[in-house]
């Protein structure tokens, strides 16, 4: 599969390794693609191309920027998001500092950024997943007591099958939330999964669901 990745930092060099080792071909989309020169270095199948270009490369594609851009970010590629599998691993975090450990968002809790950017661009199948987690941990996260979850969220059933062989690929087991809305629920896993990171310097661990 091709797969366009749209940001050049940690979750982007992450998730493109995790896709390279599962033999997928990647393409980052940046405005500077000289921030990846070492990155492309170590894994030369990999490209750095603007954004245009790796979102026409993608027949998937995964949102990895700041959360204040996704939406500009997005708009940027509308032309060539028709029809394909959008997985979103944004969070809306605000500038404003954390509060006791808490980060502050810039969204209300009847309201998320997945639901925005799903609302603004209805010809992609936007995927909410891997935002509750450290990039580190993305890809094979190993755990004695057995694979994490990872909550998925999204309006297309398919496009949730889909990002699900790839959660699967990569070590995780996988929960579905359901429509869009529900990243009401997953965005603010991102600030319970950082509390123990910013209060005990923790930043080890994932979200597994028992049933
Ligand atoms: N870091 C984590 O462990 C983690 C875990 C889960 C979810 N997330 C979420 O995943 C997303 C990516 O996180 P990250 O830590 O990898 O990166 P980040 O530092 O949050 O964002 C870096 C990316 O944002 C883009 N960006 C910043 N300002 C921009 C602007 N004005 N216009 C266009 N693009 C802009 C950059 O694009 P250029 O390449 O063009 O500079 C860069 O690719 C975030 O929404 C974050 O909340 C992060």
């Amino acid at each position: 599969m091709k797969v366009g990745i749209l940001g050049s930092g940690d979750v982007a060099k992450s998730l493109a390794k995790g896709f390279i080792k599962h033999g997928h071909q990647v393409a980052f989309g940046t405005r500077d693609t000289g921030k990846l020169s070492e990155f492309i270095a170590a894994h030369p199948t990999a490209k750095a191309l603007s954004a245009n270009d790796a979102a026409d490369f993608g027949d998937l594609l995964v949102l990895s920027v700041k959360g204040d851009v996704a939406e500009t970010v997005l708009a940027g590629v509308q032309h060539q998001l028709s029809g394909k599998v959008v997985i979103d691993t944004t969070n809306p975090i605000s500038d404003a500092p954390p509060v006791k450990g808490v980060l502050q968002f810039f969204t209300g809790p009847n309201d998320s950024l997945g639901e925005r950017l799903q609302a603004r661009f209805p010809q992609a199948r936007i995927v909410k997943a891997f935002n509750s987690v450290g990039s580190g941990l993305m890809v094979d996260p190993q755990f004695a007591d057995g694979k994490p979850t990872m909550f998925v969220a999204g309006n297309d059933t398919a496009a949730k099958a889909d990002v699900g062989e790839i959660l699967n690929q990569f070590g995780w087991e996988v929960a579905d939330m359901g429509a869009i809305e529900a990243s009401r629920a997953l965005e603010p896993l991102c600030q319970l999964w950082c509390i123990p990171g910013f209060i005990n310097n923790q930043w080890s661990h994932a979200f597994r669901l028992l049933k």
